[in-house]
């Protein structure tokens, strides 16, 4: 008899549902993540294969920000808008109303109305470049507010979706001055 790699577990819900197995790293890498001082940036990947947990454990993460007092915004992979452009924005910002967004330069406000199904895009539509830019100077206007939680699951999905490889200018998102 001839023996097979060892295959990553697939948990399933008949196993404690709702109840995390095995996971007390993961959820303290959360923990400490949301403990992070204020003002404080601050980023975390779950990584793993195919039905490890990531969903779920980020599913923890958004309801443990929310415990935290956080402002939550959040794009999944599965979403009704997946299959749009820019569909993880419109996940992202479902919920922030454009009066919030009201101080944006106007025409990053005006590219990422047109991303958002929010204004018609007139006759030249929007650079994703001033997109990316708006969703950007928007991240950094509502975290003035109050801490900001950003959660996106299945980042591979949103990058296809044309989130991800935007992501570079969240590495340069710092609170305001
Ligand atoms: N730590 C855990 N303890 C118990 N059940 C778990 C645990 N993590 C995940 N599960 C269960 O395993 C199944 C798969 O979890 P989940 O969808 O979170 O995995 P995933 O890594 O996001 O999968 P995919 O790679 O397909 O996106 C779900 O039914 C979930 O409830
Ligand atoms: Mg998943």
């Amino acid at each position: 008899m001839g023996t097979t790699a060892p295959r990553p577990q697939r948990l399933t819900d008949a196993q404690a549902p709702g109840l995390l197995v095995a996971r007390e790293d993961e959820l303290a890498a959360i923990s400490g993540l949301l403990a992070a001082e204020s003002g404080a940036l601050r980023a975390l990947v779950l990584e793993g294969a195919p039905g490890i947990g990531k969903t779920s454990l980020w599913e923890r993460g958004i309801a443990l920000g929310h415990e935290h007092g956080l402002r939550v915004l959040s794009a999944r992979a599965s979403g009704a808008e997946t299959g749009l452009p820019f569909a993880a924005v419109i996940d992202l910002l479902d919920g922030v109303t454009s009066e919030e967004l009201a101080e944006l330069p106007s025409p990053q406000l005006h590219a990422l109305n047109v991303a958002l199904y929010r204004e018609d895009p007139g006759e030249t539509p929007p650079e994703p470049h001033a997109i990316a830019l708006g969703l950007v100077s928007a991240l950094r206007a509502l975290a003035t507010d109050r801490p900001l939680m950003v959660a996106v699951d299945d980042a591979f999905a949103a990058a296809e979706a044309r989130l991800t490889n935007r992501c570079h200018y969240a590495q340069s998102l710092r609170p305001a001055a």
